[in-house]
């Protein structure tokens, strides 16, 4: 009879069947004649039992105790339901194959610090709680293109290396491009979304973002994903009617295919459950007078750092939208609000329990003249802009979107404190390797 090979993510469907595991030995404990084996494969942990009798003599049993933890191993085994077990099933092996053995692996139960860990950042990657965080990434990744598919969006890849700043001067990495001069990498792909919003309609990007912030808080890579949407014909107000129909897509198929995931993570997932539409919104003033009543020193005029952004947002139980921020903080392409054009048409998005934002958007200027004078006032090179101004003279429309940053989502989502763990392998201004 053939022994299928199946993996453990899939085990419960194998009940009181013999099945063969195709993995590595995460840990091991035995107590005379028998050893309990913790066995992954990638899609989960299920614990294995080897007994002295039918399968195994004495001395194969001491040999198997002797295997090193992350040896990778070939099992065979009957799968039964074990309600005591974590997983809810146990293996009762019956053949058990050596395929490498593993050197001493640098990784034990004990604490060890995050820098060390991060320095061996490719094995870590196999520990239950990184696991199950990137996992949950991926089904955040997933349920991006899953919503914005089905709401008709086209993707569309936006280039890493450009030939202008998008998000300010200041934190651009730099290098040569060949005889042409300097090139960057990417701050954003929103410049491209606007040609791609008027090519197709609605667009989005999900992709690499550089910025070489020197900030070393819990919410900044110098690497990030980030995904940007842009829509054709869009105001601010509809922008944000879709950031809280997407935000609470991906928290809500976050809850569904990843509860084994947020377990593991000890996540509270009750704060999760209330992410519904609409979310609050309140303005960059009214938010300046909620600071100010809380005892913060913020002064109308200032950008809002974490701090601030966890005073306001502790007194909501979703998403709150802060829109209408001062024109002088934000980006060069903001559109000026009509009505009081030093404010404009934004919105920063800031997630619960002090994860901060997560999400910048707004309406883009589409005037031509005032496209070009801002360009001037933000002394950014014309000749690097002259295609984003081609989109101004050539059947130009009000347009909005917005980036929405994946790790900080994740990291929220997941109830992670700090972002560098909601990344596979995190790039950081102290931190490059491996
Ligand atoms: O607010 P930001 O800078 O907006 C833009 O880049 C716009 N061009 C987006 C657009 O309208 N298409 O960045 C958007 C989001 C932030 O809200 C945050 O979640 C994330 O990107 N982000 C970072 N994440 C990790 N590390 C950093 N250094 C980040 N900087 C921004
Ligand atoms: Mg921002």
């Amino acid at each position: 009879m053939d022994i299928p090979w199946v993996s453990i993510g899939r085990i419960s469907d194998f009940e009181g069947k013999v099945v063969e595991l195709r993995g590595w030995l995460s840990n091991k404990r035995s107590s005379g004649k028998v050893a309990f084996l913790i066995i992954r494969d990638g899609s989960g942990f299920i614990q294995g039992t080897a007994f002295v009798g039918d399968f195994f003599t004495k001395d194969q049993l001491d040999e198997i105790k002797r295997i090193p933890i992350e040896s990778s191993v070939l099992i065979q085994g009957k799968v039964r339901r074990e309600e005591r077990a974590p997983g809810g099933y146990e293996l009762e092996i019956s053949s058990f194959q050596l395929v490498f053995p593993s050197e001493e692996y640098p990784i034990q139960k004990m604490e060890h610090s995050v820098d060390y860990l991060m320095e061996r950042r490719h094995l870590w990657l196999r520990s239950k709680k990184q696991n199950a965080l990137l996992r949950i990434r991926n089904v955040v990744m997933m349920s991006i293109h899953e919503f914005l598919q089905s709401e008709g969006f086209i993707l569309l890849d936006s280039p890493i290396l450009t030939p202008a700043a998008c998000e300010g001067t200041s934190t651009l990495f730099e290098l040569q491009y060949f005889d042409i001069g300097k090139a960057y990498l990417s701050q954003s792909g929103q410049l491209y979304m606007e040609a791609g919003a008027a090519a197709f309609g609605k667009v989005y990007c999900l992709a690499p973002t550089f910025r070489a912030e020197k900030s070393k808080t819990r919410r900044h890579l110098t690497e990030f994903w980030m995904l940007e949407p842009e829509v054709a014909y869009y105001d601010w107000q509809d922008n944000m009617v879709l950031q809280e129909k997407l935000v609470s897509f991906i928290v809500n198929q976050a809850l569904k295919k990843c509860q084994n995931e947020l377990e593991i993570l000890e996540r509270d997932t009750t704060p999760l459950q209330k992410i519904q539409p609409p979310f609050p919104r309140i303005s960059y003033t009214e938010a300046i007078e909620v600071l100010k009543k809380k005892g913060s020193p913020a002064q109308w005029g200032d950008d809002f750092g974490g701090d601030e952004e966890t005073m306001i947002s502790e007194d909501f139980d979703r998403p709150v939208f802060i829109h209408h921020y001062p024109a002088h903080i934000k980006a060069f392409y903001m559109q000026p609000d009509p009505e009081n054009p030093t404010m404009v048409l934004n919105d920063d998005l800031i997630a619960p329990e002090g994860y901060g934002e997560i999400i910048g958007g707004s309406e883009r200027i589409h005037d031509l003249a005032l496209l070009e004078k801002r360009l001037e006032e933000h002394h950014l090179p014309r000749e690097a802009f002259e295609w984003y101004l081609d989109l101004r003279r050539y059947g130009t429309v009000p347009h909005s979107g917005f980036g929405l940053g994946v790790e900080r989502t994740v990291a929220w989502i997941a109830g992670v404190k700090h972002i560098r763990e909601a990344i596979p392998f995190p790039r950081q201004i102290y931190r490059i390797y491996p």
